[in-house]
């Protein structure tokens, strides 16, 4: 596959078969993960694969903390959000929400099944070194693009979760991560259920010139 075939047909994936991934297609996902460039060539990356039981044990945990603190999906704006964001959030909502009638899912799944991994056989948690500024998140995005796009191409589907970083002491204590460390973002990673209309949802993008500018 090409990468612009992967950038073009990937999408996120929320209904999970549980079809484990053979341990040499996960070594393989990381190891093209980890070619991805960073600033002096740092790394500054650590990445946690969580596989089987592990990941609804983690799920339960989070699904529990969820209950607790009621921390749920958001654009973590620290200031209004300008009028063009808000379209753009209602322009994903016009597409999901009638495939999330159509699955029968209820308002709250996009938060429910991101804690429980949407049923991924397995989950990355992608942390970045307590030596590092927030700033150096930038390396992990690169090398989270470059894991979604391997995934695609090893047929595997993707799903970026960032909402359990709102849960981190939770995710660290679980998987024994070095409280110094930040958890970016986790990635489920696994085989779409083709046949969930929640599988089916293309979430459109802006036209280019809202976004390019050219000189
Ligand atoms: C940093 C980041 C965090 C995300 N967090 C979540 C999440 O917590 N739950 C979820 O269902 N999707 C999450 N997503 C997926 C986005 O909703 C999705 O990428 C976006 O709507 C574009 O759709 P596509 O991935 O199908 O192209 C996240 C994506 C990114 C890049």
């Amino acid at each position: 596959m090409q990468p612009s075939q992967a950038m073009e047909t990937r999408s996120s994936c929320r209904v999970f078969t549980d079809q484990p991934i053979p341990q040499e297609t996960l070594e393989r996902l990381m190891s093209l993960t980890c070619r991805a460039p960073s600033a002096i060539n740092l790394q500054p990356w650590q990445f946690t694969v969580v596989r089987g039981e592990e990941v609804p044990r983690l799920g339960k945990k989070l699904t529990r903390a969820y209950a607790e603190r009621g921390i749920s999906c958001g654009p973590d704006n620290t200031k209004p959000l300008p009028e063009i964001y808000l379209e753009r959030q209602k322009e994903l909502n016009r597409v999901m929400g009638p495939a999330m009638e159509q699955a029968g899912v209820d308002r709250n799944f996009i938060n429910t099944g991101s804690l429980s991994f949407y049923g991924a056989p397995a989950v990355v948690v992608a942390t970045l070194d307590g030596a590092f500024p927030p700033e150096r998140a930038l390396d992990l995005g690169f090398a989270l693009g470059w894991l979604l796009l391997a995934a695609a191409e090893l047929s595997l589907a993707t799903c970026p979760v960032g909402l359990v970083c709102s849960y981190q002491d939770i995710i660290k204590d679980f998987l024994n991560i070095n409280p110094s460390r930040r958890v970016v973002l986790t990635v489920a990673v696994g085989y779409a259920d083709d046949g969930s209309p929640l599988n089916r949802v293309r979430s459109p993008r802006a036209p280019l010139d809202q976004v390019v500018r050219w000189y």
